[in-house]
């Protein structure tokens, strides 16, 4: 993809899922990639298994604790030189009917989801304005932005906000050349969603929910994100791209 080669790319929860394939698809368009991650021992594997791919360095934080967050920026721009594209990835779901959904839960989600996503957003955008040079961000949502899943009130409130986080981001970065997206994939095949759900109830929502009748791959996803960073997609700005399999076109 055009405009990937050689720029520096932090992925925050780039330790697993979703955020290793993307580590993974910018090392091969040729991009220096930074991840950061909440464990220690998947941050490990990541290195161990991409380095042969190029240049990736990375660390663990919490990226609820702005100090954290300060530390991985810091860390990523010591690493890359410059930040140019950021991949604002990090994410936990809680599973819960509303009534039961516990305050903890609802705090936690809402931390890591929302208030993560904020912190390491100002973070880096901060810098790409300081610097004029500006960049692209891409902001982790969800369909669940765009619809109330049952059993997910945190989740879908957090996802929300990350929506309009993003919007709110993309109009007033926007003149300092800062692109701005977020994208919405739907159910997508992950140690998130495995460790919530089991295969038979898989297989029945796959046939009864999405039209491409399968759950998505995270390599699918991180093509999105690499899209989006990129040259190819100059033009798109404050966008939520979904990538659901046709799940949110169903009447
Ligand atoms: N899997 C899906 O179906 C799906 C669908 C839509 C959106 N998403 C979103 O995609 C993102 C990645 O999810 P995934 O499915 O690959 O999950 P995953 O559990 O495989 O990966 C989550 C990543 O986030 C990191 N992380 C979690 N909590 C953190 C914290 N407090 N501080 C720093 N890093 C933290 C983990 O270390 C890991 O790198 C999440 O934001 C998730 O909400 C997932």
């Amino acid at each position: 993809m055009r405009g990937l080669e050689g720029k520096g790319v932090l992925i925050v929860g780039g330790t697993s899922g979703i955020g290793l394939a993307t580590a993974r698809r910018f090392l091969e368009e040729g991009s220096r990639v930074f991840v950061a991650g909440h464990d220690e021992a998947e941050l490990k594997e990541t290195r161990a298994t991409l380095t042969e791919l190029g240049a990736i360095d990375g660390l663990v934080g919490d990226v609820s604790v702005e100090d954290d967050v300060e530390t991985i920026v810091r860390g990523a721009t010591a690493s890359l030189s410059r930040i140019d594209v950021l991949i604002n990835n990090a994410g936990v779901a809680h599973k819960a009917p509303f009534l039961e959904t516990a305050t903890e839960a609802w705090d936690r989600t809402i931390a890591v989801n929302l208030r993560g996503m904020f912190l390491v957003a100002r973070a880096v955008g901060r810098l790409m304005a300081a610097d004029g040079a500006g960049g692209a961000i891409v902001n982790m949502a969800s369909t669940n932005a765009l619809g109330g899943e049952e059993l997910y009130t945190a989740y879908n409130a957090s996802k929300g906000g990350v929506l309009q986080l993003t919007r709110t981001m993309a109009v007033e970065l926007g003149s300092a050349g800062i692109r701005v997206n977020c994208l919405c994939p739907g159910f997508i095949d992950t140690p998130l969603n495995r460790g919530l759900e089991d295969e038979t109830w898989i297989r029945t929502y796959e046939r009864e929910h999405i039209p491409l009748g399968r759950r998505g791959r995270a390599d699918e996803v991180a093509a999105a994100y690499a899209f989006l960073a990129s040259e190819e997609a100059s033009f798109i700005h404050g966008a939520a791209l979904v990538i659901d399999g046709g799940q949110t076109a169903v009447m």
